[in-house]
């Protein structure tokens, strides 16, 4: 301390705190004592400063802990560590080919079906290889439009040529509520080919009829087997696209449906169900493209 008021006494001489006519007269206790309070802030200035930048930096840190608890928290639940997955070679193709049979409405409708299959797809445990095929017209149209990201999309075949064209037939299999064949279990050498329409049933068994042109495989998903619906059978697009998820994932096609079909869809298991609910073919087609369906989350992810 002796040290530090030498030096505090000098260098009040050098700031002219001291007599400016002698120079040298001391300081009084209480000067010192402020001169020397005044040196000690000085002298840790940088020490406040290292201080107030490592409070700084651990704030930062804490805010983004927080942040990251909070999306981890959030997306759980949709979202697995990429760890997890494991994609499969299953081949799963949207058919765009029925473009000019839809009116702009349903054209958007089937649009964000085929967002959801996306976002669904990039989410999966066991993501299939997608393909859109025969991409033109309105829907291209609406894309471009609604939801220019999807130049970027990832992990996803997009062509404007048939199905036909990109697949060697004898791998393809369409699925169709019209066709006699039952869906037993999925082969990851086959192409599964969903219908891209929407269509109320304007069009039935057009694409079954197309198949049978085609001369490829077609069949239908086993919903009869393991579910009683009180409605149709013809589903959303991207419902038969999450069901196919679903049971890469379950093995299961009663846990597959019961985890992807709707509650207005009234399935009940076929063991429990007592009541055997008719089918009801005046009832819509299950649509699934209400606002609802696409979240606001899931549109971010698809812009991204
Ligand atoms: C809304 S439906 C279109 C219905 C259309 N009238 C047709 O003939 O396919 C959309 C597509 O989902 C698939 N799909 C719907 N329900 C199905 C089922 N029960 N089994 C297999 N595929 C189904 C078909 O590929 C269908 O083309």
């Amino acid at each position: 301390m002796a040290d530090v008021s030498g030096e505090a006494a000098a260098s009040a001489g050098q700031s002219g705190t001291g007599d400016s006519a002698s120079g040298n007269q001391t300081l009084s206790k209480r000067q010192m004592k402020k001169l020397l309070k005044q040196q000690k802030w000085e002298e840790e200035r940088e020490l406040r400063k290292q201080k107030r930048k490592e409070r700084k930096q651990q704030r930062k840190q804490q805010r983004q802990n927080t942040q990251q608890e909070n999306r981890g928290d959030g997306q759980s639940a949709r979202k697995r560590p990429r760890r997890e997955v494991a994609p499969s070679a299953l081949r799963l193709v949207v058919d765009c080919s029925f473009d000019d049979l839809m009116l702009i409405k349903d054209v958007r409708k089937l649009h964000k079906q085929i967002q959801r299959c996306y976002a669904e797809n990039r989410r999966a445990l066991h993501p299939v290889q997608l393909y859109l095929t025969s991409l033109g017209g309105q829907l291209k149209q609406s894309m471009d439009e609604k939801d220019k990201g999807w130049v970027n999309w990832k992990d996803i075949t997009i062509k404007e040529e048939h199905y036909s064209k990109v697949v060697a037939k004898d791998e393809l299999v369409y699925l169709t509520s019209d066709s006699p064949n039952v869906l037993g279990e999925l082969d990851q050498k086959k192409a599964y080919v969903i219908g891209g329409l929407v269509d109320h049933n304007h069009h039935k068994g057009i694409t079954y009829e197309r198949a049978k042109e085609l001369g490829i495989e077609h069949a239908q998903l086993p919903l009869s087997s393991f579910v009683k619906m009180n409605s149709r059978k013809v589903l959303a697009v991207n419902h038969v696209f999450e069901i196919i998820l679903a049971y890469l994932e379950k093995g299961s096609w009663q846990e597959a449906f019961f985890t992807v079909l709707p509650q207005r869809k009234g399935a009940v298991a076929v063991s429990q169900d007592q009541t055997n609910p008719q089918e009801n073919d005046d009832n819509e087609e299950e649509e699934s493209s209400s606002d609802s369906d696409l979240d606001a989350a899931e549109q971010t992810e698809i812009r991204d």
